[in-house]
Formats: C-alpha cells, sequence, structure tokens
C-alpha cells in the first residue's frame, strides 16, 4: 500500500444548475477524487503470466510480439461519496487500474490525478511483508497510509479486533492464512480513516462471517459520505450496494454507469444472459444492426415461413456512421425459444468493409436444416481489427420452419412401437 501524492481536485465543485455536464461522473456539486485520464498499462510479455488457456491463446494474438497492454485508454473520474463497483471476466484489468488509481503502479501512459487519503486492500500479499509480524505490518502499512506511531498505537487494538487475529499477531505473516493476510489487511485498511478506499476481490477469500463484516465497514463508509470503489464478481452485491458500475473487458472500459445496465450487459457477456434490445449504449454505437429480414434471396420479398430444405436469406441492415471502425465483424446467432441458440453465422475473420451510411449484409443458408419451430435473432457487432465488441442487438422478429410453434426442434424420422 502507499499513499500516492495528493493532487489539486482534477474537477472542482461546480454550483448545480441546468447543463451541468457529466452528472453521471460526479453527482452534482461533489468534487472529482479520483480521476484518470487516458491512462494505459503495458507490461513486457516475458513478465505475463498467462493464468489460462484462454489467454495465452488471446494474448498471443493481441500481444504481437513483447507487449501486451493490460489498460488502454482508461478515462474515468469518482466522484467524492461515490461507491462504484468494478467487474469484468478474470484477467480484464481489474487490478491493474486499482494498483495505477493507487499510485502501486505507474500507467505506461495519462495520468491519475488523486484527491484525498487513499487506504486500498489490493491483491494478496501487495503491502505485505511476510518476514515481519503481524502486529510490525501494523504499523508499517498504517504508516505509509500517512498515520503517525502514537496516531497507530491508538487505533492498535481496534485493528487487532477487527481482524480477529489477536492469538496470531506476534507471528510473521508468511505463516497466515490468506484468509488471515486479508483480514489484516483489511483491518488496517478502514481504520485509517481514508476518504477513498479501494478494495480488490481479495474479499471473497476470507469466511462468511467476516464477509459480512467488511461488507458492513463498507456500507457505514459508504453512509459516511467516503468514496469506495471495489472490485467483486457478484452483480447482485453491485446492484445493491453501488451508485455506479464500471466493466472492463480486455482492459478497455466497456461500460460506466448505472447498475442495473452493467451488471445485464456483463451477465450477456459472460454468457449467463440472452442479448436483449439495448444490450450496449446502442444509441452510441458506430455501427447499428438497423433491422433484420428474412427472404428466400439476397433481394428477394420478405418471406416469414420456410420448409425445411428450402433456403433462407437473413439480411441484417447496418447503419455506420463516420467514426466506425474500418473493417466490422458480425455474430449472428439464431435462437429457439427458451433462448437456446440453435445456430450462428460470421462474417469472414477478417470483417466487411461496409463504409459510412446504411448497408445490408446477406447471409444465405442454401438449405435449411431439419428444423421446426420459430426463431429470433442476437446480432453482435465487433471491430475486425481490435476484436472488440461495438454492440449488440437483439431483433424479435420471428422466421418459422414448419410453422411458428415449438421450440427448434430438430425434425428426426422415428417410428412408436408398443413391446410387452
Ligand atoms: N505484473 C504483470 N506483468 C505482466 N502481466 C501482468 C502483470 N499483472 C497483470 N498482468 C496481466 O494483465 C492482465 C490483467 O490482469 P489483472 O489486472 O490482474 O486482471 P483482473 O484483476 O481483472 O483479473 C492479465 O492478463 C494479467 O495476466
Ligand atoms: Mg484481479
Amino acid at each position: 500500500m502507499s499513499s500516492p501524492p495528493l493532487a489539486p481536485p482534477a474537477q472542482p465543485a461546480q454550483p448545480d444548475g441546468p447543463g451541468r455536464a457529466a452528472a453521471q461522473v460526479s453527482p452534482p456539486g461533489s468534487p472529482t477524487v479520483i480521476r484518470a485520464s487516458g491512462v494505459g498499462k503495458k507490461f513486457v510479455a516475458y513478465h505475463k503470466r498467462a493464468t489460462s488457456l484462454k489467454e495465452r491463446f488471446v494474448r498471443r494474438e493481441a500481444a504481437n510480439g513483447d507487449d501486451f497492454w493490460a489498460l488502454r485508454d482508461i478515462d474515468v473520474q469518482i466522484g467524492r461519496g461515490q461507491t462504484v463497483g468494478l467487474a469484468g471476466a478474470n484477467g480484464s484489468g481489474k487490478s491493474t487500474l486499482l494498483k495505477v488509481l493507487a499510485g502501486i503502479l505507474r500507467p505506461t501512459h495519462g495520468e491519475v490525478a488523486v484527491n484525498g487519503r487513499i487506504a486500498s486492500l489490493l491483491e494478496l500479499g501487495a503491502g505485505f511483508n511476510g518476514e515481519l509480524s503481524g502486529r510490525d505490518n501494523v504499523y508499517l502499512n498504517a504508516s505509509l497510509l500517512g498515520l503517525s506511531k502514537r496516531e497507530i498505537d491508538r487505533l492498535f487494538d481496534s485493528i487487532v479486533d477487527f481482524s480477529e487475529l489477536r492469538h496470531k499477531i506476534d507471528d510473521e505473516v508468511k505463516h497466515y492464512s490468506s484468509g488471515q493476510y486479508v483480514r489484516l489487511g483489511f483491518a488496517v485498511a478502514v481504520h485509517v480513516d481514508p476518504d477513498i478506499l479501494l478494495v480488490d476481490e481479495v474479499l471473497a477469500v476470507g469466511d462468511e462471517a467476516f464477509q459480512r463484516k467488511c461488507l458492513d465497514k463498507i456500507a457505514q463508509f459508504r453512509s459516511e459520505g467516503r468514496t469506495i470503489l471495489f472490485v467483486t464478481h457478484s452483480l447482485d452485491l453491485i446492484e445493491s450496494m453501488c451508485d455506479r458500475i464500471l466493466v472492463l473487458e480486455s482492459g478497455n472500459m466497456i461500460f460506466d454507469g448505472q447498475p442495473a445496465v452493467g451488471t445485464k450487459l456483463l451477465r450477456q457477456r459472460l454468457g449467463s444472459l440472452p442479448v436483449e434490445g439495448v444490450a450496449v449504449p446502442y444509441d452510441l454505437a458506430p455501427v447499428k444492426p438497423t433491422a433484420v429480414t428474412f427472404s428466400h434471396s439476397p433481394g428477394s420479398p420478405a418471406q416469414v415461413q420456410y420448409d425445411p430444405g428450402e433456403q433462407l436469406t437473413v439480411s441484417v441492415e447496418l447503419d455506420l456512421t463516420d467514426h466506425a471502425p474500418p473493417h466490422v465483424y458480425l455474430h449472428v446467432e439464431i435462437m429457439g425459444q427458451g433462448e437456446i441458440p440453435i445456430w450462428m453465422m460470421e462474417t469472414p475473420a477478417g470483417g466487411i468493409s461496409p463504409g459510412p451510411g446504411l448497408s445490408v449484409v446477406d447471409f444465405v443458408v442454401p438449405r435449411l436444416p431439419e428444423l421446426l419451430g420459430a426463431f429470433a435473432v442476437n446480432v453482435r457487432v465487433s471491430d475486425a481489427s481490435t476484436g472488440q465488441p461495438v454492440t449488440a442487438r437483439r431483433f424479435e422478429d420471428l422466421f418459422g420452419v414448419s410453422g411458428l410453434q415449438g421450440a427448434g426442434l430438430l425434425r428426426v424420422d422415428y417410428e412408436a412401437r408398443l413391446r410387452r
């Protein structure tokens, strides 16, 4: 843990008033206490720890040799008193962002300004010296956070009580369990009277009773108007405790806003929810799938009813602004009832290059499979050059194969026989 230099408020308090911009990043009248501008963080490849096969694979594609960007072009301002949840898949950059905001990692690009005392509970072990006792680590950490010895003396018992580690406080912390590490770290972080509390997902390490205690403490901090940024995989927790959610994906901030909207997006991204109407800030997307139509051949009259074996063309209309990526990748899922994907279709790997304005992409299926049912369509758009998602939309327009009833059933030949 460290105490980054105090910087002047990046965005000083402004009088409330109509037309005040950026109300979301900072409630009216509340000054910005953390501001990150254009923050990028690059790691050098030989330091990389690939934690999953997928990560290794994705990185090899993206890293292009030696460098790996764990964060790209992050702009965020957090207003005093906000409780912000930071979410995203493993490896998306959450811990790196917290460390950069805490001043423990220096960003490769961009700037971070902090106004107030930050206390942070970062990844396991960060900030602790294993050779020292719990007691010495309390003194070391609290002094790094700016407390004098006398202040720490005064708080020491309360810290140890909170951690429930009195029996081990004179043992070297290298003999602590991961849960015990976290308990001590959290106890110190919440006792130093921080203006800003950063908490990584380490809380999940402790037992349930301790987690409850930590959450109560976070709720108390929230009611005291302190600023909290915490990482969690619990989207329910974000919905119940946070004013705002930040969602990271592959080092990019893909969402910043209302918890209810962000958690929905994330559930979709993590595959636990189907894509729906306006999943991503659709209105702002530089490439919008505006319509889906069904017909026999590209350009022929619309048709919603088909027989197995017939040809089907699914046409996706796209509207691109001037800011659209030059190469666009489309992923189309044909969905049965009960949100079961039946099949999917994609543009070639390099994407397509429609250019600004309206265009149509036709997916021609020469022979419909032996399927029965009614189908809806999900369309996802990404930037073919970077792989970054642009937007997603669900179309309720249905087409049917041999009737509009059913749930995407496969038609097979069979006989029913009685045997006794
Ligand atoms: N010190 C480091 N050196 C090299 N790569 C790192 C380092 N720290 C993190 N990374 C990589 O950066 C990416 C983001 O990591 P991290 O911020 O820990 O993600 P998260 O906390 O969201 O799981 C991961 O791919 C991780 O392997
Ligand atoms: Mg992490």
